[in-house]
């Protein structure tokens, strides 16, 4: 019981024939190839948590009862044709496990398929099934947005999200930390962005930031569980917090009131300005050298306050200096309104599985200048939204309700015409928290419709996509969900008990 489910997984079959594999309090973990004792003393943190167990990691070939695990050229599944640096084998039998991959990344994914293998709070006679799985992502991005804007998330906080969400292979981390209601990541050369614009979230949350190296450490916490942080930074609208930071950005010139409420769109930087260029270019400078990985979100979304004349001057120039900075631009499919973006911008898609207006012609800009599309499609992908009605925390703006249900039976290649898998750079799951203010809400918000996204972005295409309904099996995976409650129990996650999925009965909040 796998989420998201392999790509093959073959059970060994009778027992008697291939017996399991008992994890033997002298079991170790035996490691071969560049990376494999990070990921190896990952592996034994988690059977710590999960089953009070610590085996010595050793460099030395396996010995009968041993978990193996070994990253080298010529690892991972052969038979499909990946050649995902992400794919993995996974073999489990009375001699031992083993994990074979080409990249530490690929080994990881396989232990966290073992992990759900073993069943929680395994005592000194844990047994697992023999079985087969050889697996890789059908998308190379799959990824979770936590909104740390609205309401403010401490680090420890994100780095429990962090681990929760690495257990589902979801291998970005997209941070929002710009909006009306706060700026969460310090700026050296505009320091009152946080001390003013830090000190405020939604309805009256508490405020916060990262500093610098808080924020470094979470982008390397990330980094070790294979996560790529992608920070945002909104503009030119959803800016409140930096206009009351600095009047000189305002287009009236004087510093807006801190914003606490749930409106959007009233919000715009002063665009053709010689100071909001040069604010520009800091931001993004110091976020891009905070960050190590290949993309740098610069929002666009719901400018309702800036012309459109003034948005694409203005987001033209940002991307451009995105890509200055190193990085690879990501805009909201907004920014698909401009005409001429640099070469690779990726879009990320937030309107509904049937777009509306014209956000699929908006979508398609971004593969007319080279670039891909994440697919958040609002209405089934976006974790703030209620699951039921009368849900007390959540939005219902984007068609909700959304069920688990919803979250699942959707395909990213079947959503704007003419747009597939080759221009699909992969999936992600918003979180928006204006009315979300703790972790444990934001948990019982993405768990366990997080799960769903996770397996839409890595498990094989349906054979059939037009008829996504009837080949996604909400039932088959609802009962592989439940599977999943005891480890969030035992990792103390969250989740909500919906009633689509069987819950065991002695775990839940
Ligand atoms: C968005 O939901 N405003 C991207």
């Amino acid at each position: 019981m796998v989420v998201p489910r392999p790509v093959r997984l073959e059970s060994a079959g009778d027992p008697s024939v291939s017996p399991p594999f008992v994890l033997s309090p002298a079991a170790r973990i035996s490691v071969a190839g560049d990376g494999a004792d990070a990921v190896a003393r990952l592996l034994r943190a988690e059977l710590a948590t999960d089953c009070g167990q610590e085996p010595a990691i050793v460099h030395e070939p396996p010995a009968f009862g041993d978990i193996a695990i070994v990253i080298a050229p010529g690892e991972g599944p052969h038979e499909d044709g990946s050649d995902s640096a992400e794919r993995y084998t996974l073999e489990v039998a009375a001699e031992g496990v083993r994990i074979g991959a080409v990249t530490p990344a690929g080994a990881f994914w396989g232990v966290q398929t073992l992990r759900q293998l073993i069943p929680v709070g395994c005592d000194d006679a844990l047994a697992i099934d023999a079985v087969r799985v050889h697996d890789h992502p059908r998308y190379a991005y799959r990824g979770a947005m936590l909104d740390v804007a609205r309401h403010f998330f401490t680090p420890a906080e994100v780095k429990r999200f962090i681990d929760a969400i690495a257990v589902l292979k979801l291998n970005h981390l997209h941070l929002h930390l710009t909006d009306d209601q706060g700026w969460r990541i310090h700026i050296e050369s505009w320091p009152e962005l946080t001390r003013v614009g830090g000190s405020t979230g939604s309805d009256g949350g508490r405020g916060g930031f990262y500093t610098q190296d808080e924020f470094r450490d979470l982008v390397a916490y990330a980094a070790e569980r294979h996560i790529t942080v992608v920070p945002e930074l909104d503009m030119p609208g959803h800016t409140n917090a930096a206009l009351a930071s600095y009047p000189e950005l305002d287009p009236e010139g004087v510093a807006p009131a801190l914003y606490t409420g749930s409106d959007v769109g009233f919000s715009t930087l002063q665009t053709g300005d010689a100071t909001t260029e040069r604010f520009v270019r800091d931001i993004v400078r110091e976020v891009a050298a905070l960050t190590p990985g290949p993309y740098l979100h610069l929002g666009g979304d719901e400018c309702l306050s800036t012309t459109d004349a003034d948005f694409v001057a203005f987001v033209r120039d940002a991307a451009r200096v995105v890509v200055e900075s190193g990085k690879t631009p990501i805009g909201w499919h907004e920014v698909g309104k401009v005409g001429d973006l640099p070469t690779g911008t990726v879009g990320q898609y937030w309107d509904f599985t049937s777009p509306r207006g014209n956000a699929a012609e908006l979508a398609r800009a971004f593969v007319g200048v080279g670039g891909s599309l994440i697919m958040s499609p609002s209405d089934v992908a976006y974790l703030d939204i209620v699951y039921a009605d009368g849900d007390p925390i959540g939005q219902d703006w984007a068609d909700g309700p959304t069920t688990l249900r919803d979250a699942y039976v959707w395909d990213p290649a079947r959503i704007v015409p003419g747009i597939g898998d080759a221009h699909i750079l992969g999936v992600e799951a918003p979180l928006w928290t204006e009315t979300v203010a703790t972790i444990e809400e934001a948990e019982e918000m993405a768990f366990p419709r997080l799960a769903a996204v996770a397996e839409v972005g890595w498990s094989a295409a349906p054979a059939d996509t037009d008829a996504v309904e009837t080949v996604r099996d909400a039932t088959e995976f609802a009962a592989r969900v439940a599977s999943l409650a005891e480890h969030w129990d035992a990792a103390g996650t969250r989740y909500r008990r919906v009633p689509d999925v069987a819950w065991p009965e002695t775990v839940g909040t």
